[in-house]
């Protein structure tokens, strides 16, 4: 006799769908990389619009970046909580550049005014000369080393505990925070950084690993080395990758859209950008990211649907998924697959591009708008067909 109990092979069960968190770009924004035309200049109402079209359009989060081309991420973050309702800001915290202690009382107040919406970004940074403008004059594994001894202190208090320690880069002595952080006992932490040194912090001290969007196979070697050194340490980890998007209706019009981006920018201004950040960053992240494209044109894309023409001109994320919506949901569950639960995406302009995202592409993962949906009696100009329905019934 069949048995009459339908069994739903694990492969074939939809996944669980992703975390999708959004950007703001806090270093501006625009339609056309490498060009003036159409330039959105970073400014707070600006932030402010995308923030909450993404609020409402049911993105989880947004990414705050840091650096010293970006308006600083936890004032931006503060402004923005007080325009939104349910969004959660993933805000670039670099350790190294406060005291851990006053970077504590920073997270817990910020947590408390946000009822818990707030997550960290550890940022150890890649930029020497960058960094020396902020006071920092370590190599690259040192500033891992001070980093390690930053999140210890920090976590202590958010646990609080009251603290002495006598560090090589820190000491403090009697240091405690006298309003803890809404979530117990800390915000988490992702970090996102791909040397040894970096995997190793990973591995100690965070909850989620980040990663720019390299192919499937690059991802999934990750996430094994980082999954073996948190097992090492008895801990368990989560994995997000941050990427672009250029998803439209149909595959022609979103490589059209890609096209169109990078259709000014000139090839010297791409020799210019490459070498940059070649001489600049000792981030072995950013190396592997300019290793995907060489710099050429010709060849961007790298791996089905993943297009590499953002780092012919910016650093750090440099890829897209560029297609249809269910071809780059499709390359979506390859990520998830390999272990990747939440995603960072954005694209030019971040407000346009969170519309396409949400519309075009989150149906096909299964995420849910926040905003209040029609009753199926609604008769407007959108709507003909569900009240030709409802006339039938
Ligand atoms: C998703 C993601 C976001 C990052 N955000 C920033 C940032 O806002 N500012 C910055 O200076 N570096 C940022 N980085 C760079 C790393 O934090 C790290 O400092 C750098 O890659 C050097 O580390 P590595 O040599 O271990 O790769 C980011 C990296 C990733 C993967």
């Amino acid at each position: 006799m069949e048995n009459p109990v339908s069994v739903v092979p694990i492969a074939a069960r939809p996944a669980d769908p992703l975390n999708f968190f959004w950007f703001i770009p806090t270093h501006g924004d625009g339609s056309y990389l490498g060009s003036e035309t159409q330039q959105r200049p970073p400014d707070f109402g600006y932030f402010k619009d995308v923030a909450s079209a993404v609020d409402r359009l049911g993105f989880e989060g947004v990414l705050l970046p840091t650096g010293q081309n970006c308006v600083d991420s936890w004032i931006t973050a503060a402004g923005l909580a007080a325009a939104t309702e349910r969004l959660k800001f993933l805000v670039a915290l670099r350790p190294g550049v406060v005291s851990p202690s006053f970077a504590a009382r920073q997270t817990a107040a910020l947590d408390r005014q946000t009822n818990g919406r707030l997550l960290l970004n550890v940022v150890v940074g890649g930029n020497p000369t960058e960094l020396a403008g902020d006071g920092v004059f370590l190599d690259h594994d040192e500033r891992y080393a001070q980093a390690a001894e930053f999140l210890t202190i920090w976590r202590r208090l958010l646990e609080g505990e009251t603290v002495d320690f006598d560090g090589r880069h820190y000491r403090v002595a009697g240091s405690r925070l006298d309003f803890p952080a809404a979530q117990q006992p800390h915000p988490p932490l992702y970090i996102g950084g791909s040397s040894d040194a970096g995997i190793e912090l990973a591995a100690e001290h965070t909850e989620l690993y980040l990663t720019w969007g390299e192919p499937v196979d690059a991802v999934a070697g990750k996430i094994e080395r980082v999954r073996a050194a948190a097992a090492k340490r008895g801990r368990r980890m989560r994995f997000g990758i941050r990427l672009h998007f250029i998803v439209r209706e149909t595959s022609d019009e979103a490589w059209a859209a890609a096209d169109r981006l990078i259709s000014r920018i000139s090839d010297e201004q791409i020799a210019h950008a490459q070498s940059r950040l070649r001489a600049l960053s000792d981030s072995v992240g950013q190396r592997r990211m300019l290793e995907l494209h060489g710099g050429r044109r010709d060849k961007l894309e790298v791996a089905p649907n993943l297009w590499a023409g953002v780092g012919l001109v910016r650093g750090g994320a440099g890829t897209a998924l560029v297609g249809d919506p269910a071809t780059v949901a499709e390359r979506l569950r390859e990520y998830q697959a390999a272990g990747i639960d939440t995603v960072i995406g954005s694209g030019y302009p971040h407000l346009e591009e969170s519309y396409r995202v949400a519309e075009l592409l989150f149906p096909q993962l299964g995420i849910q708008r926040q905003t209040a949906s029609y009753r199926p009696s609604v008769h407007n100009e959108f709507a003909v067909g569900a009240a030709r329905l409802t006339a039938a019934s």
